[in-house]
């Protein structure tokens, strides 16, 4: 059998694995939470990691000393995706970055993680809160996309970080879930229009996840109820995602397209 170079050696445990090395990567909201663990997973891979972030420039800067003192490559790249310009200047940002560090700008594989929640019924959503979940969580992976999409490697990977809400009916994600369920029908799509690329498009839909986004999962009294709902009765931590995720970037991921991943330990079955 023949190894691809990006192959871990047989039996070789996930963290010493080097097969995204010359990967470069860009986790969109890679400051705190799932993103950040992702960037983490990726990098800890051997990936070049550009790692974006809106307001947490410390945190970003703190995540990028700790790539690069383990011996990897990663810097941080700032843009606020709820404005009109955000996905512009990270585009523009980003190959400025690239070109400065790396000579070129390309990339391998974008990750559509930065999300905004929203807890409301329908009868509750103003019009301003509808506006910045569509934007942030469905229009600037859109154009994030269709911006990036001549710089991206053929053979590379678009990973879109959705939510179990779309599978299931929860009234208070009015707006948060058909902005997720439209990220969907985004990945579906350009996974049928981008194969002949050897790109691969995929969704990945987290279940309650201890981060600052989900107030719930992080609750001491609310835990209990909420993971009664969950079959592997634990709430997901970001590291859960991360590894899946890093499971469809790498080789081992390569026949998995146009698909959503469930990652939720189960809720909710
Ligand atoms: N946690 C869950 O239970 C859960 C469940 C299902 C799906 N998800 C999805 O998973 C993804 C990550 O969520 P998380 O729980 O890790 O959230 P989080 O801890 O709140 O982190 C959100 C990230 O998105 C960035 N971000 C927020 N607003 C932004 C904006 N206007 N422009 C650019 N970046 C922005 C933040 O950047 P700054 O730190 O710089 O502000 C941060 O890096 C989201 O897409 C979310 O919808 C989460």
């Amino acid at each position: 059998m023949s190894v691809s170079p990006i192959h871990a050696a047989a039996g070789e445990p996930a963290h010493t694995r080097t097969d995204l090395q010359g990967k470069v990567a860009l986790v969109t909201g890679a400051s705190r939470g799932i993103g950040r663990a992702i960037a983490q997973t990726l990098a800890r891979r051997g990936a070049t990691l550009a790692v974006h972030y809106n307001a947490a420039a410390e945190q970003a800067n703190s995540l990028v000393t700790e790539i690069v003192a383990a011996g990897g490559r990663a810097f941080a790249v700032a843009a606020d995706l709820s404005r009109a310009d955000g996905v512009n200047l990270l585009t523009g940002r980003l190959r400025e970055q690239l070109q400065t560090q790396f000579g070129h700008d390309s990339l391998d594989i974008l990750v559509n993680n930065a999300g905004v929640g929203l807890r409301a019924k329908i009868e509750d959503v103003r019009e301003a809160d509808f506006d910045r979940v569509l934007q942030v969580n469905f229009k600037a992976p859109f154009f994030l996309i269709q911006n990036l999409l001549p710089h991206l490697r053929d053979g590379g990977r678009i990973i879109n970080i959705s939510s179990m809400g779309t599978r299931s009916a929860y009234p208070e994600m009015s707006a948060y879930a058909p902005a997720k369920a439209a990220l969907e029908a985004l990945t579906y799509l350009l996974a049928s229009q981008l194969g002949e690329r050897g790109i691969t498009v995929n969704a990945v839909l987290p279940g309650a996840t201890a981060t600052e986004l989900n107030v719930r999962a992080r609750d001491p009294e609310l835990i209990p109820a909420l993971i009664a709902t969950v079959a592997l009765r634990r709430v997901g931590q970001p590291d859960d995602i991360a590894d899946i995720v890093a499971f469809l970037a790498s080789d081992e991921g390569r026949w998995i397209t146009g698909q959503r991943i469930d990652a939720s330990g189960g809720q909710r079955l």
